[in-house]
């Protein structure tokens, strides 16, 4: 069986301990702690991906405090196979006791060479495999769900795409709905590709095309629904693009974080594996830090992208 070759492979990886001198210590004050992270892109063709993973999860394994929320935003594996999907289920679930709730939205990786309908079951069917796996239906991969009083809105593409997202008209209109019921609290939505022109594309993109790297075609009309509102966060991934001064943008009303890959290798000046974000939010203030999980450090809070306290409007 195929995940039985992948847990031989990775078993034969040595995964290098992150650090245990600055663990990451959780504000018990903060209202949510989340652990953010992009593009494990767990795959048969490299158990180096699971290990940069696993060495991440071991970071968790160190923290002080359990996280409200762990979340992963898209391209969970390489050809959407199901042993793929198990083998990062597998990773994660090694440490379920360190946060509450587990999110996921499917990145083009996941979906784009499979059937719809039997696809978005088994993406279902990988995140309830987690401990607080919280899932849609078997409908569409969009849904919405509140942790701590706080709203989650997980977008995915409407048909199989393969490098965008196909964002429908009913899609955006239920955005548009769950973003206006917030009346200006917080809100994250989440998916796995940024904005059109945002978060350094196309440099983040390494300059190839106009809207690659993108959602794609509904761009503009989902930038036009966030800025109606204030205090949303546009959470993605898809880029692989390590921690710059790109990954967080503040457009006003909507903030754009794109987050580096957990599990392949990152574009750009800092490359370091296992990168991600930890976000703690208040009542008056949201605090986004960068952290190389793998190696149990956090980024320099000097270094451009690594650090963000942006007041809640
Ligand atoms: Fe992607």
């Amino acid at each position: 069986m195929l995940i039985d070759k992948m847990r031989a492979a990775l078993g034969a990886v040595s995964i290098p301990e992150p650090s245990k001198d600055d663990p990451i210590v959780l504000d018990k004050n903060a209202k949510l702690n989340i652990i953010a992270w992009g593009d494990p892109q767990i795959s048969f063709i490299s158990p180096l991906r699971s290990a940069r993973m696993k060495g991440a999860c071991r970071d968790l394994a160190n923290m002080q405090g359990k996280a409200d929320v762990l979340m992963l935003l898209g391209d969970i594996c390489e050809f959407g196979k199901r042993a793929e999907l198990m083998m990062a289920g597998e990773i994660i679930e090694e440490v379920k006791d360190t946060f509450s709730h587990f999110l996921a939205v499917s990145g083009n990786h996941d979906i784009r060479v499979r059937a719809y309908r039997p696809q978005l079951e088994r993406f279902n069917g990988f995140i309830k495999s987690v401990d607080g796996g919280i899932a849609g239906g078997n409908e569409h991969y969009y849904f919405s769900t509140e942790i701590n009083s706080y709203k989650f809105i997980m977008m995915g593409s409407d048909s199989t795409a393969f490098e965008s997202s196909h964002i429908s008209d009913e899609q955006l209109k239920w955005l548009d709905g769950e973003i206006a019921a917030c009346g200006g609290k917080p809100v994250f939505v989440l998916n796995h590709q940024t904005l059109d022109r945002t978060n350094g594309l196309p440099v983040t993109w390494l300059g190839r095309g106009d809207w690659r790297g993108s959602v794609g075609k509904q761009s503009d009309a989902i930038k036009e629904i966030f800025e109606k509102y204030k205090n949303v966060y546009f959470i993605t991934g898809h880029l692989h693009y390590g921690v710059s001064k790109y990954n967080f943008e503040d457009y006003g009303a909507y903030k754009a974080l794109s987050l580096p890959t957990v599990g392949v290798l990152n574009h750009g000046d800092f490359g370091k594996n296992g990168q991600g974000y930890i976000i703690s939010v208040y009542d008056d203030k949201i605090i986004i830090r960068a952290r190389v999980f793998a190696d149990g450090e956090y980024v320099d809070k000097d270094y451009p992208g690594a650090y963000f306290e942006v007041p809640v409007d």
